[in-house]
């Protein structure tokens, strides 16, 4: 697909077949993920591919009770391994690294007809109880992956002149 019209026809999907993803299309996006940029290229990231079926639907559980997320076939927990370095004084890289790497994994997904939805809104210490995930470890994003039942409505999104100014903040 054409890189603006995998950027246009994204979708957050909640309703997946019931088809194994392929093996060489989990591996391409997951690739996609790995060749992200980082600050200081420290890429502080892991990404756990879930596939077990008990263990998705907890994962579901986990993210306020969104069932929808352990009955896609895979479920993908992003995690920061390390808190990257600081951006200027305040900001740490870590949450930013595994966004964008996520973002990558997302698109690319998309761009072999593979359904994501991101999903910020889970517990913690739960998801690191089910994925035995280390305490310093930290969960950035989940998703659950798989070929859609059906393409959902865009969203909508602001204007550009909305959210572009020039030269000045206006
Ligand atoms: C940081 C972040 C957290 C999100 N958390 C959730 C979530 O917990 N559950 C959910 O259903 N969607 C979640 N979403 C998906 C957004 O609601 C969705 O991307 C937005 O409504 C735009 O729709 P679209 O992705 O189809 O373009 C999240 C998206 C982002 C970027």
């Amino acid at each position: 697909m054409e890189f603006m019209e995998v950027v246009r026809n994204r979708r957050s999907v909640k309703k997946f077949r019931a088809e194994a993803v392929a093996e060489e299309d989990l591996k391409d996006i997951l690739e996609a993920a790995r060749l992200a940029p980082s600050a200081a290229n420290i890429q502080p990231w892991k990404f756990i591919v879930v596939k077990n079926d008990k263990k998705k639907r907890l994962i579901g559980q986990a993210c306020s009770s969104q069932e929808f997320v352990g009955e896609a076939p895979v479920v993908i927990v992003a995690c920061a391994t390390s808190r990257g370095v600081m951006i200027g004084k305040y900001m740490e890289s870590w949450p930013i690294d595994v966004a964008i790497a996520f973002t990558h994994l997302i698109l690319a997904a998309w761009n072999k007809g593979l359904g994501t939805c991101w999903i910020g809104d889970f517990n913690e210490d739960r998801i690191k109880e089910l994925c035995e995930i280390p305490p310093e470890v930290r969960v950035v994003a989940i998703t659950p992956l798989g070929y859609p039942v059906k393409v959902p409505q865009a969203t909508p999104r602001r204007p550009l002149d909305k959210i572009v100014s020039e030269e000045v903040f206006s």
